[in-house]
């Protein structure tokens, strides 16, 4: 099958019934992991991901330690019943490539300077995969280290456009990547500074600043999920009675 069996769009709606421009719907849960420091589990769409973060910690083996700085290590990890055809288990190149940009993504806004000698680990298992495993990872990654109290510059949010029948759309699932033209995931700041910007398939430079554009207004609606799923557990935290006081800031 190519991209020339598949209709993309019914009467101007996409495969599930979303407009060119419309996100999947965003689940984010905050804290649902006893021993993690941090953790997050996300839905974007058919992908299931969750994210656990331990550190600042001791760095093993230790001849990866940096003198001034802590370091960050990123784990990707497709469990095998989270595609269709099963995949096999333990590390790929896929999986490697994915661990290091998203690294990359989110390494920027963590202030490693204060935590010299240690390490920052995150672990981002994808349960369920339909496409943007990676966008859903940076960002179930990026709200776990928040609840994990690492200090950050700022979130990081991420999302992907593509292109499928000539048409630039946000946030491709499955049949949309595997058959479209193009796939551009992105994450960046809320301020808009781009972390992570790939690109597969093609597009002329007309589309792509399209793709772009799209891409980042849709990682501006998952910040402001990601905003309200750290505000909802922290303020619960406050309200629960029996438990030491948490004072929380304007
Ligand atoms: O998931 P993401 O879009 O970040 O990465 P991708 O390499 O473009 O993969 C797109 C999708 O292909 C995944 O989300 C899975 O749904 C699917 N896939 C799969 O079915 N089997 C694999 N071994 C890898 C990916």
């Amino acid at each position: 099958m190519d991209e020339t069996d598949i209709s993309f769009f019914k009467d101007g709606l996409r495969l599930d019934g979303r407009k060119a421009d419309q996100l999947r719907p965003v689940k984010i849960e905050v804290g649902v992991l006893a021993r993690a420091d941090g953790s997050c589990y996300i839905e974007m769409g058919g992908n299931k991901v969750i994210a656990a973060v331990y550190g600042p910690r001791e760095v093993h083996p230790r001849h990866l330690q940096e003198a001034t700085r802590a370091i960050v290590r990123y784990r990707y990890n497709m469990a095998s019943f989270s595609v269709e055809d099963r995949k096999r288990p333990g590390p790929d190149r896929r999986s490697q490539e994915l661990s290091k940009v998203s690294r990359e993504a989110l390494e920027p806004v963590i202030l490693t300077s204060f935590f010299p000698r240690s390490v920052i680990d995150v672990f981002v298992e994808v349960l369920q995969a339909d496409a943007g495993t990676r966008t859903a990872g940076i960002n179930a990654a990026a709200v776990a280290l928040a609840d994990a109290g690492i200090p950050m510059k700022s979130m990081i949010s991420s999302c992907a456009a593509g292109k499928v029948a000539d048409t630039i759309i946000l946030d491709p699932m499955k049949e949309e990547d595997n058959f479209g033209q193009a796939d551009l995931p992105i994450a960046m700041t809320p301020n808009g500074d781009i972390t992570l910007l790939q690109m597969d398939g093609g597009l002329t430079p007309d589309e792509f600043q399209r793709a772009v554009e799209m891409a980042m207004k849709g990682a501006r609606d998952i910040y402001e999920l990601q905003r309200d799923a750290l505000v909802k557990k922290y303020s619960q935290m406050v309200e629960q009675p029996g438990r030491e006081e948490v004072h929380v800031c304007d």
